[in-house]
Parts: structure tokens; sequence; C-alpha cells
């Protein structure tokens, strides 16, 4: 799918700066703090309107936490979230609910997410009634939003279990866009669907972005599909960026040792259906959370020749070439 050029001259619609959320480890009869999870610990990046950036990285790698603490569903620890140049860390409750109608999340299992005891229509009405929307015709907008999302007027009266895994995912979708944001942080969208499914909902997510002019935070571990969505892709690693590109750069020439190990496992044919690249192992587990190593957190699994004691110090700073292809690694390739 090709996109079209993003404008990156005007003002960013979201800007992410060093963003922290450490979960507290409670134990003991008082519930202490004996530790701290540091499920996000510094996470830097842009999102400028119209453009998606995909979020990748291995299982619990603060992916979700990220989108969340961007929403304010989940407080964060330090940093600084603007949206649409407004800083969302000091809103107070009118200005969270104004956020919450331009900024939506739509999540892996849109079941857990959807009320099972109301129907379609009384669900998508009460997001309307929530935000005073559509007040002289709520109906009408609710069966222009199933339209929307590819289903009819007929599915008004269902309730969520009489539909299928991905008219579930629309009708998420559809539950999004009914407050008309700007911007949906889309988290593991199609994770729980068939692959042929899963192409008709990014088709759709697709067209969407095209037609509404929507901004997406595209949240997945898939590698594959997150080329295929993303204008940038940024990969995380223990609650940190080690890498962020413009997707097409990334995928041909990943630079972090990290990146180069993840991209190595996806398979990627040459016209004549060999593989190109040599597949890299990693050795060990991701570490814990609750307690990272020290300085480069990819420092006990790195596989780079170069890797040296400053490694296991201090953390590398995130560098950029003229291209904004960004990069946590002084031995990183250029
Ligand atoms: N409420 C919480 N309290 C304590 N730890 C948490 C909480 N939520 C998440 N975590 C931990 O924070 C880390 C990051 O979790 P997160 O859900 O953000 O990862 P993720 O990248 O979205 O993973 P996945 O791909 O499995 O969805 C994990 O170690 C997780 O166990
Ligand atoms: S900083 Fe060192 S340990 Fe970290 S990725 Fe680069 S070479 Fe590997
Ligand atoms: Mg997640």
């Amino acid at each position: 799918m090709s996109r079209p050029p993003i404008d990156r001259t005007g003002n960013p619609l979201l800007s992410v700066e060093k963003l922290k959320v450490h979960f507290p480890i409670r134990s003991g009869a008082f519930g202490r703090a004996s530790g701290h999870v540091y499920a996000v610990d510094g996470v830097t990046f842009d999102l400028w309107p119209g453009e998606t950036l995909g979020l990748v990285g291995e299982s619990g790698c603060g992916k979700s936490t990220t989108g969340r603490a961007i929403l304010r569903l989940l407080e964060p620890t330090a940093g600084s979230v603007a949206f649409d140049g407004q800083d969302v860390r000091a809103l107070d409750r009118a200005g969270l609910r104004a956020l919450r109608r331009r900024a939506q999340i739509v999540f892996q299992d849109p079941f857990g997410s959807l009320n099972p005891r109301m129907s379609v229509g009384a669900m998508l009405e009460e997001a309307l009634t929530v935000h005073r929307l559509h007040e002289s015709n709520r109906r009408g907008r609710v069966i222009e939003l199933l339209e929307r999302v590819g289903l009819r007027e007929e599915h008004l009266d269902r309730y969520p279990h009489e539909f299928s895994g991905g008219q579930r995912q629309r009708l998420g979708i559809a539950r999004a866009l009914s407050v008309e944001p700007d911007f949906l942080i889309l988290d593991e969208p199609v994770s729980a669907l068939d692959v042929s499914v899963q192409a008709q909902v990014v088709n759709l997510l697709d067209d969407l972005q095209g037609d509404l002019g929507l901004t997406y935070l595209f949240i997945a571990h898939d590698l594959s599909l997150v080329e295929h969505v993303s204008d940038r892709v940024a990969v995380m690693y223990l609650g940190r960026i080690v890498e962020l590109a413009d997707a097409e750069d990334l995928y041909r020439g990943p630079r972090h040792p990290y990146t180069k190990a993840l991209l190595s496992a996806v398979p990627r044919p040459d016209p004549i259906g060999r593989e190109q690249r040599e597949r890299i192992v990693l050795s060990g587990d991701v570490p814990s959370p609750s307690d990272p190593p020290s300085g480069c957190l990819f420092h006990p699994r790195c596989p780079h020749p170069k890797k040296d004691e400053r490694c296991t110090s201090v953390y590398p700073i995130t560098e950029g070439s003229s291209d904004g292809h960004l990069v946590a690694c002084p031995h990183a390739d250029s």
C-alpha cells in the first residue's frame, strides 16, 4: 500500500517527551512499594497530522502502557505529553473530556470493551449522548457510523455476541469514531483476527484515515503488518524506543542490533522467493522490567562485535541522521 507523503513542516499533533510509567510493586501487610516495574522508561516521539506511527516490540516492552498513558487512562510517572499543543498532564476534568473526544483508543479485544447487554444501536447512541452530539438525529448518525465501517442498519438491534470477530472490531472502530476524533490509538486492533479478516479491517482503517484525515498510533507485534500501514516505525525494547525511522528505511536498512534481530525473523522473499537476511537468534530472554540492566538495556543480549564496557554502564544517547532515522546505539550501522 503506497502512502501519501506526510507534511512535517507544521506542528505535530502529538508530542511525547521522556514519558515514564513506573508501576509500584506492593508487598507486605502495609502494601509498601518494594520496587517498581519500569514499564515505560523515557519514550520520546512526535506524530504529525495524518500520519501513522507503528509502535512495535516484544510482549511486555511497554507498548500498551505508552498508549494508555498518552490518553491519561494511566497516570504517567514523569515526562510530558502534548496533544495539539496542550499539556495532557495538566488537563482538568473538562479538559480530559475534550481530549477523549479528540483522541480515542481501539483495543485488540473488541468484545471485552463492548457492553454485552447493550444493543449496538444503544451503545453507539450512548457515546453520542455523553458528548452531546447529533442531538436532533442520533439514530441517523448511528446508521451512518455503521455504514462507515461496513455494517448495515439491520445490525442496530443486535448484541455484540451476534457478530463475528471482524464485525466486532468494526463496531469497536465505529464506537471510537462516534465522537469524531482526530487521533486513534490502535492497540493490536487486528491481532485476534484471522489473516483474511485482518486485511479487511486494515483496509477499512486505511480508508478511514484517507477520508477523515485521522492520525494513528498503530501498536502491534506483527512486524510485516506494521510495515504496510505505517509512515514511520518505532521499535521498543524494555520501555524505551531503540530505533525510529521511516518505515521503508527501517525495513530495508535496520541499524540497531535489536531491530536487526527482530527483522531477521520476518520472512522477506526476494523476487525469486529466497530469503535475503541471515537469521539472528538472540541469546537469553528479555530481562524483567522490574530489574532492568544497567547501561544499554539490550547489552546482555546484544550480538554486536563492537559492544564494549560503555554499553554496560551508560544508556546510549539517541542520535539521528539527517533523514530523521533515530538510533540509540553508538555502534549502529549507518
Ligand atoms: N497495571 C500494571 N501493574 C503492574 N505492572 C504492569 C501493569 N500494566 C502493565 N504492567 C507491566 O508493564 C510491562 C509493560 O506492559 P505492556 O502491557 O505495556 O506491554 P505490551 O508491550 O503492550 O505487551 P503485549 O505485546 O503483551 O501487549 C509488562 O511487564 C507488564 O507486566
Ligand atoms: S549500545 Fe552496545 S549493547 Fe547497546 S545495542 Fe549498541 S552495541 Fe549493543
Ligand atoms: Mg499490549
